[in-house]
């Protein structure tokens, strides 16, 4: 395998599946069990903030109950190896990168474990519930503070740090995503364009494998350390 120099990898929650964090479309998955308008919209949020609270409530209590797995730390020792020369993008919003090992991770759609406060706009650290009573210890408001996540209809986070990465890539890796969310799903079209190689590794084929110049297929705890492993021995 050729040494890569700049490698972009995206995850998706198919990465935290074999952690036992639900995935969002496969068929027991999150949106099969709660309507995204109702739980992961403003405009959700405007309608009914008690049951969105609830929704991550539950999710950023969960995350103390699972573990990061082999593919979590077979990145963080990538990292470890490649240094800037990796950029790691998710679209999940659970720790477990960071509880994996990795110290370098951009949450384009935010994470469970911070909070934001509407009305002056900090973000911080936040592993308790969150109601409309919650007052923003910054400006004190109360009824703004909400998860530090980007529901849909929202622009996702370090969207130019990422069009910077994949810019100088030369090499481009999705990891548990079905495809199916822009901008993400995007990224990959954006390498090609560039004539990046471009991998997929996934439980089953995506929405866009077809956009992929070379792929495998199985379960990330066993198929990622298997490709890190041979990244780090080229
Ligand atoms: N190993 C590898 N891949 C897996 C595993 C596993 N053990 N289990 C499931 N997968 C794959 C599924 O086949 C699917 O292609 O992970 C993918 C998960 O897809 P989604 O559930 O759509 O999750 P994701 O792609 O991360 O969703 C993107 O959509 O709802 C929004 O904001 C949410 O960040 C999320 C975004």
């Amino acid at each position: 395998m050729p040494k890569r120099e700049n490698i972009v990898i995206l995850t998706g929650a198919g990465i935290s599946a074999d952690s036992g964090v639900s995935t969002f479309r496969d068929p027991d998955g999150v949106w099969a069990k709660y309507d995204y308008n109702e739980v992961a919209t403003p405009e959700g949020f405007a309608r009914n903030p008690a049951l969105v609270h609830s929704f991550y409530n539950a999710r950023r209590a969960g995350l103390t109950d699972v573990q990061p797995n082999a593919a979590h730390r077979a990145l963080a020792a990538l990292e470890e190896r490649l240094g800037d020369a990796l950029t790691l993008v998710t679209q999940n919003v659970d720790n477990l990168h960071e509880r994996g090992g990795s110290k370098r991770v951009i949450h384009m759609h935010g994470e469970l474990s911070k909070a934001r406060c509407g009305a002056c706009g900090v973000a911080r650290a936040w592993e308790r519930d969150l109601s409309v009573e919650t007052r923003c210890p910054d400006c004190g408001a109360d009824r703004f503070m909400r998860p530090d996540v980007v529901w849909f209809g929202e622009m996702p986070m370090f969207m130019d740090e990422i069009a910077v990465a994949i810019d100088a890539a030369d090499l481009f890796v999705s990891i548990g995503t079905s495809g199916n969310v822009y901008p993400a799903a995007g990224f990959v079209g954006e390498a090609r364009s560039r004539g990046v190689p471009c991998m997929e590794l996934n439980l089953e084929p995506s929405e866009n494998a077809w956009a992929f110049t070379d792929a495998r297929y199985g379960r990330a705890s066993e198929i990622v350390p298997a490709w890190v492993d041979a990244i780090m021995s080229s």
